[in-house]
């Protein structure tokens, strides 16, 4: 591998709040250790295309408290086939980038894995996605934000759910994973949270919800992960209303609301630490790996190891979540 004198920036998948952060993080690094900073707009789109731009630090200037994503995002088609790589390499060679910092989830570092052992482009990984869902680290950016917003939305509904003696069912985001709505739930005080992860929940629900009814609970909050076995919240809600014709029944979808807002001070100093390591494992001649966070401290996992299974959700977690809610 040559010595590196310029590095490509992109961010890929969903958006997460906190890759202005790591973005922030990458170029003020990149500069700070006089390589050359280039962004990618549009995730691997950009990378088709050849839609890049010089970044310095100031064109990172006011953006660490930013939601979204500055240099935009896509899932790109293209880039999952042979052409759409090929394209890529030959826009990257042109530009003379050398290595790439990659912003995302699962799909854009199995991207970034074929992409480094086809054409040698050595990539780092920086887990971006509110999913929480990559092994090899405890958090992902933009996972504490995602949970907060969901945390201030169900607040709310708690509120009004009381007032009226309501039954609230309200679907988080999280296709295969429970992460937001586990950590939400428990934080909410949910009184039943429905996760991917589970199969069979809907007769403890129903358990759950006649205990309740005995204990004289008058409302009820439920959290549902969008990926849930059980098809969503409208189809549960559907089901409950059957078994519960007394109770009204109401559905709330908080949806990509999760995903924007100011990042939280965690998700903005994860994003900053991450995306300083990632220059620095460059420098080192790392890659093919991801950067990851655990006990408080940066490790790597390799790019294949952290897309091969989600990791799964801590038992400790389910307990205290059953614990606390009865
Ligand atoms: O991967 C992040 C995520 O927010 C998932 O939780 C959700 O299922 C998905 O993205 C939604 O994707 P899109 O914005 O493309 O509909």
């Amino acid at each position: 591998m040559g010595k590196i004198k310029k590095i490509g920036v992109l961010t890929s998948g969903g958006d997460a709040p906190g890759m202005n952060a790591a973005i922030r993080a990458v170029v003020r690094a990149t500069v700070n250790y006089e390589f050359e900073a280039v962004g990618i707009y549009q995730g691997y789109e950009g990378l088709i295309k050849g839609d890049f731009k010089p970044m310095d630090s100031r064109s990172v200037s006011n953006i660490i408290n930013r939601g979204g994503t500055i240099l935009k995002t896509a899932r790109s088609k293209e880039f999952r086939t042979k052409r759409g790589r090929e394209k890529a390499f030959k826009n990257i060679q042109k530009a003379g980038i050398d290595a790439l910092v990659i912003i995302g989830g699962d799909g854009s570092f199995t991207g970034a894995s074929v992409f480094e052992q086809e054409y040698g482009i050595p990539c780092i990984g920086i887990p971006g996605t509110i999913d929480n869902d990559i092994n090899g680290t405890d958090y992902t950016i933009g996972f504490d934000t995602a949970v907060n917003t969901v945390i201030q939305a169900v607040d709310k509904i708690r509120d009004t759910a009381s007032s009226h003696n309501r039954f609230f069912f309200i679907e988080v985001m999280g296709r295969d994973s429970g992460y937001i709505a586990m950590y939400s739930g428990i934080a909410c005080g949910a009184e039943k949270i429905l996760i991917p992860e589970l199969e069979g929940e809907f007769e403890s629900l129903i358990a759950t919800l006649k205990a309740g009814r005995e204990r004289k609970k008058t409302s009820n909050i439920v959290i549902v992960a969008e990926g849930d076995q059980e098809g969503g919240a409208y189809k549960i809600a559907e089901k409950t209303r059957k078994e519960f014709p007394e109770f009204d029944v109401k559905v709330t979808v908080l949806g990509h609301v999760q995903r924007g807002g100011s990042p939280s001070y965690f998700d903005r100093v994860l994003a900053t630490r991450m995306g300083v390591k990632a220059v620095e494992l460059l420098m080192l001649g790392r890659s093919g790996v991801m950067i990851g966070m655990k006990n408080n401290t940066m490790v790597t996992t390799t790019l294949k190891d952290a897309i091969k299974q989600h990791p799964s959700l801590n038992p400790e977690l389910l307990k205290v979540a059953t614990i606390s809610a009865t």
